[in-house]
């Protein structure tokens, strides 16, 4: 009897898990170089992916992209950001390895490596012209800004360690809401343009109340 020709498939992994699942990974190998534990207090690059990609399916929503594009080049768009500036290039080339071993559509994949190699950079000279890029930039950028902001960069400054004062957390955010001003300029669609004004005012605002309230001027108004 010859012996039957039947190929046998490689049954194809489920892509959103997959790519949840690596960049869980990837976060917490970071956690391990910058804290010396993969489960720190605070998992602050896997706060900043989760918090990306609701914004992103968010704002995707809004403007009509497409968001199957947009949730997989957002969760995997800091996945190699121990690349630093060539991160977003790594993070592409990433994306190129994982998705084919899925059930993404391939024809996807490319754009998804697209949109992830466009999100460097915390303002813009030139805006971004694909809407999915768009998108993820103005996405990761407002998990950039805001409260959401106040309490990611507060708890990384406190595990900085040395008995970091309120007042440094301060002085910390007030250069912070330099460059903020900024990324609000350079956001491309209208929903992240208006959030975007409205965070770094509550962000500006948050700080301000925070000062008054250590210095005691709450006291004299
Ligand atoms: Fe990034
Ligand atoms: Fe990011």
């Amino acid at each position: 009897m010859p012996k039957s020709k039947k190929k046998s498939s490689t049954p194809q992994k489920p892509w959103r898990k997959t790519v949840k699942k690596a960049m869980k990974q990837a976060t917490e190998e970071e956690a391990k170089q910058r804290f010396g534990t993969a489960d720190p207090l605070f998992n602050y690059r896997w706060e900043h992916v989760t918090a990306v990609v609701t914004l992103a399916l968010k704002l995707g929503e809004l403007t009509g992209a497409d968001l199957e594009v947009v949730e997989a080049a957002a969760w995997l768009h800091d996945i190699r950001k121990e690349a630093g500036p060539k991160h977003p290039q790594e993070g592409a080339k990433a994306a190129h390895e994982i998705l084919p071993t899925t059930d993404f559509p391939p024809e996807k994949i490319g754009h998804v490596a697209k949109v992830i190699r466009s999100h460097m950079g915390l303002w813009r000279k030139k805006p971004l012209k694909d809407l999915e890029a768009q998108v993820l930039w103005d996405a990761d950028k407002l998990a950039k800004i805001g409260l959401t902001a106040a309490f990611h960069f507060t708890p990384l400054t406190l595990m900085k360690g040395n008995g970091t004062a309120l007042q440094t957390i301060i002085n910390d955010a007030r250069s912070n809401s330099k460059w903020m001003t900024k990324t609000v300029a350079s956001m491309h669609t209208e929903p992240a343009k208006r959030a975007a004004e409205k965070r770094l005012k509550r962000f500006t605002r948050l700080w301000t109340r925070l000062e008054a309230e250590l210095n005691g001027q709450d006291l004299l108004s």
